[in-house]
């Protein structure tokens, strides 16, 4: 036995909040359906596959089915169920305290979670999309922001966050009353988005911020986990640098200690100066919307680059300028020994019209640790498969070859970025060996691979 529920769709994409939709879900199907009103603002809708230029205002239905119980760019403000996962343990520990609502093992687990988590943690958070239960609730939530304020993060906070996290049972109340309920952001990495001065990090933090707020922009703030990731907080910013160097466009990032635990904050990139929210969608929920995906790297990049061209749905403005993008983000991580740059690791935003990939996010050079160390997520350029007619296998230069061929450069083209790349990350093993805070084996581990990756790719 199940009971139908209901949600509503909020956005504040036109700088003020309208009311896009509402949601159904069943037994069997989620279904969403267009407000004549929103329809008449031509803003973009809950995703690009699931754009209201498709639909109208007919009403959208989807069949729940593993993976995705919601439509994909819902169903990616619920942090996924793995029991490690932080922010979906934040979300369930503050349902428990507010509502006294007991959540048994195999219950966290279960799609009455994610729906209660999605109440809860669905609006305010990364993207544009805000869900609610209703909208008396949305209408508060909006007109009632709390005063914006920059607290010095000192003792005085009274939780100790560290202890949080080693183990989130203790001060989780305190804690939760200091960040409020923390909106959901995807990802292995715990994080939370607060907000800081416009000018930069300055051990002050603010609740993320919902209405325009001169002098303050948000940020996510990743937390280093320094047991299983040491190190990685400079890591990522080596990566985000060399990135920068490379022609990137990267946002801004401060690393710091909060309470005592290294973390890297980082400008968001889905909201613009006035901190309104632009429309983004990872190419997971994008790609997810219109064909069936079992997870965040079943595909193959060349499969991208096709799609970018060819998909019914526009993906981006400028084809030539994104294969050209996706082809450069991808040397870029080989170079850079990342290894992670999965489906989720890639966004599409909108601004002033124009859609395009979104600014960097995540580069870090994940194969320093040996539970990542893998040369890519995804298949390109038929690397170690045998070709008809041939007896060897596709090498490594071959196949960054074939996938630049298939992201629409000759041969010259390639040739001049590859080398261009090589030269801009000529130092980056040297820097590595450099870091302070990561330990000599991922050092080495990620030297001897980017080492072994530039040989193969030297010209
Ligand atoms: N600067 C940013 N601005 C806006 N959104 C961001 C930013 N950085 C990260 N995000 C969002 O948060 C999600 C998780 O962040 P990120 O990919 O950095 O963390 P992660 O935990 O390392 O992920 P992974 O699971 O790939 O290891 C991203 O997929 C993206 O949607
Ligand atoms: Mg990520």
């Amino acid at each position: 036995m199940s009971t139908d529920r209901e949600a509503v769709v909020w956005t504040r994409l036109s700088g003020e909040p309208n009311r896009m939709g509402k949601l159904y879900v069943t037994d069997k199907e989620c279904r969403f359906t267009y407000d004549e009103s929103y329809l008449q603002l031509n803003l973009p809708g809950l995703g690009l596959v699931y754009a209201p230029e498709f639909y109208g205002n007919t009403t959208i239905s989807r069949e729940r089915k593993s993976p995705f119980d919601l439509f994909p760019p819902i169903q990616s403000l619920i942090p996924p169920r793995q029991t490690d996962n932080f922010q979906r343990n934040l979300a369930l520990k503050y349902l428990q305290t507010k509502n006294n609502q007991q959540f048994s093992a195999t219950d966290m687990t279960s799609f009455d979670a994610d729906w209660e988590i999605l109440k809860i943690s669905g609006h305010g958070g990364i993207g544009h999309l805000d869900i609610f239960e209703d909208d008396n609730i949305a209408e508060n939530w909006y007109t009632n922001p709390p005063r914006h304020e920059l607290l010095e993060i000192s003792d005085e906070l009274g939780f100790s966050l560290k202890q949080f996290m080693t183990w989130f049972e203790e001060d989780i109340e305190v804690f939760i009353q200091t960040v409020g309920p923390t909106p959901s952001v995807g990802g292995a990495i715990p994080k939370l988005l607060l907000s800081i001065p416009e000018s930069g990090w300055d051990g002050r933090i603010g609740l993320p911020t919902r209405i325009k707020t001169p002098g303050i922009i948000d940020i996510v703030l990743k937390f280093e986990q320094t047991t299983r990731y040491p190190g990685i907080v400079e890591l990522e910013m080596l990566a985000l640098e060399m990135h920068r160097e490379a022609g990137f466009d990267v946002p801004r990032y401060w690393p710091c200690i909060f309470k005592g635990m290294p973390a890297l904050a980082i400008e968001r990139f889905d909201r613009d100066h006035n901190n309104t929210p632009l429309y983004s969608e990872t190419l997971y929920s994008i790609l997810a919307s219109g064909i069936p995906l079992n997870n965040h790297y079943d595909y193959r990049y060349d499969l991208i680059a096709q799609a970018i061209d060819l998909s019914p749905v526009e993906l981006v403005s400028d084809t030539v300028d994104a294969k050209l993008h996706l082809f450069k983000r991808f040397l870029m991580s080989l170079l850079t020994g990342n290894g992670d740059l999965h489906l989720e690791n890639l966004s599409i935003t909108c601004d002033d019209n124009i859609k395009g990939f979104s600014r960097i996010y995540d580069p870090a050079p994940m194969r320093a640790y040996a539970q990542h160390d893998m040369l890519s997520v995804m298949p390109f350029g038929e690397y170690g498969e045998m070709l008809d007619g041939s007896d060897d296998a596709v090498t490594l230069k071959l196949a960054v070859e074939r996938f630049a061929k298939i992201c629409g450069l000759n041969k010259t083209q390639f040739e001049d970025i590859l080398t261009d790349y090589l030269s801009k990350t000529s130092e980056f093993n040297k820097r590595v060996g450099e870091l302070k805070t990561v330990p000599d084996e991922n050092k080495e581990r990620l030297i001897k691979q980017t080492e072994d990756i530039r040989k193969k790719l030297q010209i």
